[in-house]
């Protein structure tokens, strides 16, 4: 069952978001949210496959070795929640390995319709699990997502993926709080974070030679021209990711190439040569942070798992 948010209201906040991020004095800025429409994940699902991009590999190999172990510590938990759930390919190993133990509810939430169509065709022949989607942002998925636990029942939350680096550090750790309010003592959350590397692997990963980043990043532009009425000149915007070492994050960036101007449904944006959008953040962590921001947030990390081939953690919290 699909559970919608209404897609007017979607619209009214792009184009109020992409206003406010063109015109914001100093870096113009595009949330990281709207790159997947139903062209960026696709795009996404491509990267995941590149070989300069490990990351998506080495959380599933976690997985597929270890969703036995860690459905045996959740046994009392019957609902999923997934934030962001993609494909969902991922989520079928823990699935898969949960309902070894009892049935469950899989509750995906996205905000791309396209991608909880897809998770939910992908999964749906799993038997003992009941799909109930939510095309929603997270947090709103979420309340409601556990409002329909069942007495008794345990929640595991998943945001794999190492998303929670797409925020910024402080913002993540507010955001880990929110989930956290929304859940019960024992409740737990699977955190998948991607951790620091080698400068040169951090930057092929995000500028792949194939140029498949380059695409997923400017199909923002392209999205805007298809659903706001924006004329930009894909042509004249250059993809970048570069890795901000203080902050530890890879950070994308769209750059004009020239002194230009754009209009998006009649209203004017100027942008100086050498001007970048700032489109993504993608924080890495040191294997000692995941579980000080469970301390942090109300969670106390009980496993973490790493893989031997890129440098990625999973990190299982429990609810304190
Ligand atoms: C979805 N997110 C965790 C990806 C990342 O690595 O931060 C998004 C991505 N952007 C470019 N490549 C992948």
């Amino acid at each position: 069952m699909l559970i919608r948010d209404g897609a007017t209201q979607a619209v009214n906040s792009f184009a109020e978001d992409v206003r406010e991020g063109l015109t914001r004095a100093g870096q113009k800025e595009l949330p990281s949210k709207y790159l997947y429409d139903e062209v960026g994940s696709a795009l996404f699902e491509v990267i995941s496959k590149l070989p300069e991009y490990g990351l998506t590999r080495a959380e599933e190999r976690i997985l597929r070795r270890h969703s036995g172990a860690i459905a045996e510590r959740l046994a009392a938990h019957g609902m999923v929640v997934d934030l962001g759930s993609g494909s969902g390919r991922k989520t079928r190993q823990i699935l898969e390995a949960l309902t070894c133990h009892q049935a469950a509810t899989y509750c995906p939430i996205e905000i791309s319709p396209a991608a909880l169509e897809s998770c939910e065709r992908e999964l749906d022949d799993l038997p003992h699990v009941s799909i109930l989607g939510f095309e929603a942002e997270y947090l709103d998925g979420l309340g409601r997502a556990v409002a329909r636990r069942r007495p008794g029942e345990g929640v595991v939350v998943l945001f794999l993926g190492s998303s929670i680096g797409n925020f910024d550090r402080q913002p993540g750790e507010v955001f880990l709080r929110k989930i956290r309010q929304a859940l019960l003592p024992g409740d737990a959350l699977l955190l998948g974070t991607d951790l620091e590397k080698p400068l040169a692997q951090l930057l092929s990963a995000y500028d792949d030679p194939l140029g498949v980043t380059a695409v997923f990043n400017r199909n923002l532009l392209a999205r805007i021209n298809r659903e706001l009425g924006g004329d930009f000149d894909l042509s004249r915007f250059e993809h970048m990711a570069h890795y901000n070492a203080r902050d530890r994050r890879i950070e994308m960036h769209l750059r004009s190439v020239e002194n230009q101007t754009v209009s998006i449904d009649g209203a004017k944006f100027t942008f100086q040569c050498d001007e970048t959008i700032w489109t993504e953040s993608c924080h890495k962590y040191g294997r000692y942070e995941a579980p000080e921001m469970a301390k942090r947030t109300g969670f106390e990390c009980v496993a973490q798992l790493v893989d031997e081939e890129w440098a990625f953690a999973e990190n299982l919290f429990v609810a304190v």
